[in-house]
Parts: C-alpha cells; sequence; structure tokens
C-alpha cells in the first residue's frame, strides 16, 4: 500500500519477513502513530497475534506462516528430532493466539505440510519458502477480489463496510477495501460508510485511515447508524469481510456483522462478503461450528485515542465495576448473503454447492 509518512510516500506491505525477523505496521496506534514493529522470533510473532499488532483474517495468517519459519530458522543447527518437536510446539503457541480466523490454522497446516520430509536445512528452506508463497498468494487472492468485486459497483454507488477488511487486513489492498480501491481506481464516483466498530475501532482507526490514503470520499458512522442509512435508501451496496465461512456460507466476521445483513435483506440492499479461499472452512458444516473469540471486557470498558494535546492515552467510559461481555465476531446466516466474492471468482447460492464446486470441483474422469 502506499502510505504518506511525514510527508514522505512509501510503498509498504502490512508485514514482511527479513531473514528470522519479522517487520509489520504496528496497528494498535494507527491512525494516530505509524510505527514499524520487528518481531525476533515466532513467540514475538505470536504475541504481535494475540494482542492485534497485527490482524485481520489475511494479515494473522501470514504472519502465522512467517511464525513457523522463523521457528524453524530457530531451530536450524538442531538434530532432526528436536527440530521437529521445536516447530511443533511453535505451530501450538502460534494456532492459540487467536481462534476464529481460519488463514491463521490453513497457513500454519500449509507450512507443516511442507516441511514434513528432508534433512533439517531442507525443511528450514521450505518452511521459509512456503511462508513466502502464502503472502505472495495472499496479495494475488486481494488483486482478483478486487477485479471481481468492482464488476458489482456502479457509478456513484454507496457502499458501507464494517470493520477493516483493507489492506491492513492483508498484506495488501484488501478483501473487502479491494473492489471499493478498484472501483476508486477505474474513475467511478463512491462514496463510502464506515462502521466505527466497537469495540476496537477498527473502522475509525483503520478504514478511514485507508480510505483517507486513497482518496476514496468516506463517512465515519456510529455501528448502529447503519439502518438509518439504509432505510433513507442511501447504501446501495454492502461489503464486508470474513473470518471464517463454514462449508454452507454462514459467515463469521466482526461483531455486529450479522445485524448489517438483515437490515441489508430487510431494506432490499445487496450484501456481499469479501474473501479468499484461504478463508472457506469446508471442515465447518455451518457457523455453528465455528468457534467465537472472546476477549478481554477492558476493550469494552476502556477507548484509546489522543487526546486534544496529541497525547495518546486510554479513557474509562463505564462505571467502576462493570462487566461486559466481548464476543469479538458473529455468525452471519448464509440466507443474508448475496454473494461472495472470491480470487476465484463471485459465488452465489445455493453456497452448500458453490463453495464446494468453486475449491473443490470435481476430477475429471475422463483424465
Ligand atoms: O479482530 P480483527 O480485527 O482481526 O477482525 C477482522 C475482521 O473481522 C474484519 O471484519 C475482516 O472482515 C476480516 S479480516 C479480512
Amino acid at each position: 500500500m502506499r502510505v504518506k509518512i511525514n510527508g514522505e510516500t512509501r510503498e509498504l506491505w502490512t508485514l514482511w519477513r527479513e531473514g528470522v525477523n519479522v517487520k509489520i505496521i504496528d496497528q494498535r496506534y494507527l491512525p494516530h502513530r505509524f510505527e514499524i514493529l520487528t518481531l525476533h522470533n515466532h513467540c514475538e510473532t505470536a504475541e504481535a497475534i494475540r494482542e492485534m499488532a497485527v490482524r485481520g483474517a489475511g494479515a494473522i495468517g501470514v504472519a502465522a506462516g512467517y511464525g513457523i519459519a522463523q521457528a524453524a530458522l530457530e531451530a536450524k543447527e538442531w538434530k532432526l528430532k528436536d527440530f521437529k518437536a521445536y516447530v511443533s510446539k511453535a505451530a501450538n503457541t502460534l494456532k492459540n493466539t487467536r481462534p476464529t480466523a481460519v488463514n491463521l490454522f490453513h497457513a500454519i497446516d500449509r507450512c507443516i505440510k511442507a516441511i514434513s520430509s528432508g534433512s533439517v536445512s531442507e525443511r528450514v528452506a521450505s518452511a521459509c519458502a512456503e511462508s513466502d508463497r502464502i503472502a505472495l498468494d495472499d496479495l494475488e487472492a486481494s488483486k482478483k477480489m478486487g477485479e471481481y468485486g468492482n464488476a458489482l459497483i456502479g457509478d456513484r454507488c454507496h457502499i458501507l463496510t464494517h470493520c477493516n477488511a483493507g489492506a491492513l487486513a492483508f498484506i495488501d489492498n484488501g478483501s473487502a477495501l479491494a473492489p471499493i480501491r478498484e472501483a476508486h481506481r477505474s474513475g467511478k464516483r463512491i462514496f463510502v460508510y464506515a462502521d466505527e466498530t466497537r469495540p476496537r475501532s477498527q473502522g475509525a482507526k483503520l478504514t478511514t485511515w485507508e480510505l483517507q490514503q486513497e482518496g476514496v470520499h468516506y463517512a465515519l458512522i456510529v455501528d448502529n447508524a447503519a439502518g438509518h442509512y439504509m432505510f433513507r435508501g442511501e447504501v446501495d451496496l454492502v461489503i464486508v469481510g470474513a473470518d471464517r465461512i463454514a462449508a454452507n456460507g454462514d459467515t463469521a466476521n466482526k461483531i455486529g456483522t450479522y445485524e448489517k445483513a438483515v437490515l441489508a435483506l430487510e431494506n432490499g440492499i445487496p450484501f456481499y462478503v469479501a474473501a479468499p479461499k484461504m478463508t472457506f472452512d469446508i471442515k465447518c458444516p455451518t457457523g455453528k461450528s465455528i468457534e467465537i473469540e472472546e476477549r478481554s471486557s477492558d476493550e469494552v470498558n476502556w477507548v484509546w485515542g489522543v487526546d486534544e494535546d496529541g497525547i495518546y492515552r486510554r479513557v474509562r467510559i463505564s462505571a467502576e465495576g462493570t462487566t461486559a461481555l466481548n464476543p469479538s465476531f458473529d455468525i452471519t446466516p448464509a440466507k443474508y448473503i448475496t454473494g461472495f466474492i472470491t480470487d476465484v471468482g463471485v459465488i452465489k447460492p445455493p453456497f452448500s454447492r458453490s463453495i464446494r464446486e468453486a475449491f473443490h470441483p470435481k476430477k475429471d474422469k475422463g483424465n
């Protein structure tokens, strides 16, 4: 992504690997502070995922893959038996960071599979190569989602999005924001409603920052204003991202997505989910089998931001001693979803069949 930092324009990925080090744009301080954080080993990478310094399904998948490469490099001088035990323990550490976004699990499994044979040095090389491939696949998937999604966007379209499914949630471009960027770049005069997305405010902090950098016209709205604009006929299209999509199309995404989908159907507005193949989990038959992450009540009781003097601080917004519940995601049942914008095209209902056919096409028996 192209970012303007202190008047200087730079072309950056959300995260990348430099040998054993992983570099990330630290998303905890945006839009107020732009910082690149260096993660020196797989434990620091796991912590960065848990603490959401790196976040968004695609980005945490890539980070987890890099984490396996780091673990392999950390153990590169060891005997094969010890190397295998170390990497397997690292895989567990990385898997125990965030439970909902399936990209994380798919990336770790891909790297582990890639290092299932060979000498220690061959396995180290394979872990690095596979983790780099995951990042490039993520990049390519975002480009494709941008192209396929752009075809659904008309000139002067008003689009609502939730949370941040942008470049920061992937290596670059994003899922839900990829079609929006593509539409804007192709000259369409679009307007975006960005939901604030409490409690961590990824919409307010990250989506507004990305849209501003891109030059897209947008307005930030509080989470409960979406129905108001839909009822007034001011939203033409909803595009959101996803953290895990079950075999029947039920979709886990940031808390608050479900109610936007219900409102969209009620108001006759198309509701699209943009996600790459890595986010589909055909082992989950329905949304009921998707684990929903519960995060600390502190994220609800307190908010971070800058005060009038530009000092970054945390303030409490609830009565002291308040119990707050903090489910990080919800499930949008497939019946509310108009289609999936994926890297292989737009998938339409009936989803149980179309998802299977898109990602697991039957082999031609003649060959
Ligand atoms: O908790 P986060 O910020 O990692 O969750 C991200 C989301 O849920 C986004 O909405 C996004 O759609 C999925 S990431 C592409």
